[in-house]
């Protein structure tokens, strides 16, 4: 690989041998991809953000950087919290949260705890060269915003987020990021979430572009989660509607390598008709505040019939808690938290039923059952 002469200098352990450790890791990750160089970034955003106990060997690595007094070299933020108060299996299992939050910390790290981080902590811009983690992020990053990173694993993220640096492969390049599969659609009632569920198995890790649909800001954040968990999406472009993407002709730069049509039975087939789940969940990737006060409303003079819960990002939250929705939502026994649902869904024994208008959640959690949002509102008590 072709270094500067900083980078030949960090490698040779002139910086430390933390930072030494990180450039080689992300010097092999890259020629792994067939990375010619590493590119400077703008910055990073980290997924390893649960502190279960098992997780030795990350907190060993994180603790040798902050022993040695690295601190991150461009603005780098983090996922949520998983809930670590939630109950007693919670406590016990991320007994490690207070040392890492701690780490964090010291590394520089902002504390921001989202996984919507682009909805204020982090705002790419176009072009910009970033690397993140966390598969949602990532995909509203490269296809809403425009900005370009590849789908970044755990300590990957933290080694560029110390150097700053990232190997150029992927997502990158541009003759990676145009559009291989066209998905028209035949749909009466949009249900963006259940398209992105179905988009990531059937298109897997290629770049699809759906014809033209008005999506709204909150539609491509909840349906790229799901693309990104069900698939391998990093990227996806909506005709007249996503930044690289002004026309097909210009997204595809010749023919597609292949057309499917959705249609509605497709989306109303993830649909299941539960109708007495022990619980309700909204936020997965976690809700914005437009979202919350949105979903919030809709309880004005309810009562929840079920156990309900709004996750939203911290900063999110407590705008949300200055609002009238919050107050609806409160009143009617909605539980408003800050963490991330799966996190504590999936140490938490026994709770089954669990329904959701996330597609991410119901794609990675055992017994989940997916309904849109209009028939989760319903179900436990509101009304859109
Ligand atoms: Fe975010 Fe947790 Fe869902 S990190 S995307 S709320 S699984």
């Amino acid at each position: 690989m072709e270094l500067t002469e900083q980078q030949k200098s960090m490698l040779a352990g002139e910086s430390g041998n933390a930072l030494s450790l990180a450039i080689n890791t992300l010097i092999d990750y890259g020629l792994t991809f067939g990375a010619k160089r590493l590119v400077p970034i703008v910055s990073a955003h980290l997924a390893g953000s649960f502190g279960a106990f098992i997780y030795k060997a990350y907190y060993n690595i994180i603790d040798k950087l902050v022993t040695e007094g690295v601190t991150v070299k461009v603005p780098t933020t983090l996922n949520p919290r998983p809930g670590e108060q939630l109950n007693l299996l919670n406590r016990y299992i991320f007994r490690k949260q207070k040392f890492f939050d701690q780490k964090m910390k010291q590394l520089g790290v902002t504390p921001n705890y989202s996984c919507v981080c682009y909805e204020g902590a982090n705002v790419p811009k176009k072009g910009d060269i970033l690397a993140w983690s966390e598969s949602s992020a990532v995909q509203y990053a490269n296809s809403v915003l425009g900005a370009r990173t590849n789908r970044n694993s755990v300590l990957i993220d933290i080694c560029s987020a110390v150097t700053g640096l990232t190997p150029e492969f992927g997502y990158l390049l541009d003759e990676n990021r145009r559009g291989r599969l066209l998905v028209k659609l035949d749909v009466k009632k949009m249900d963006a979430s259940a398209l992105g569920y179905l988009l990531g198995q059937k298109v897997v890790n290629r770049v699809p572009v759906i014809e033209h649909y008005p999506f709204s800001e909150l539609e491509l954040k909840n349906m790229g989660g799901a693309m990104a968990a069900s698939g391998a999406v990093a990227l996806f472009h909506v005709e007249g509607l996503t930044p690289e993407a002004p026309d097909l002709k210009t997204v595809f730069d010749g023919e597609p390598d292949e057309t499917i049509i959705i249609d509605q039975k497709d989306l109303d087939s993830l649909r299941k008709p539960i109708q007495n789940p022990d619980l309700v969940v909204f936020g997965c990737p976690q809700m914005t505040l437009a979202e919350a006060v949105k979903l919030g409303e809709s309880f004005e003079g309810k009562k929840c019939k079920h156990k309900t819960w709004f996750c939203l990002a911290p900063e999110a939250f407590e705008k949300f808690t200055q609002t009238r929705s919050y107050q609806y939502a409160k009143k009617a026994g909605v539980e408003v938290h800050q963490h991330c649902p799966l996190a504590s869904l999936t140490v938490r024994l026994g709770t089954k039923n669990v329904l959701s208008n996330s597609g991410k959640l119901v794609y990675y959690l055992d017994k989940a059952h997916y309904n849109n949002t209009e028939e989760c509102l319903k179900i436990c008590g509101g009304r859109l």
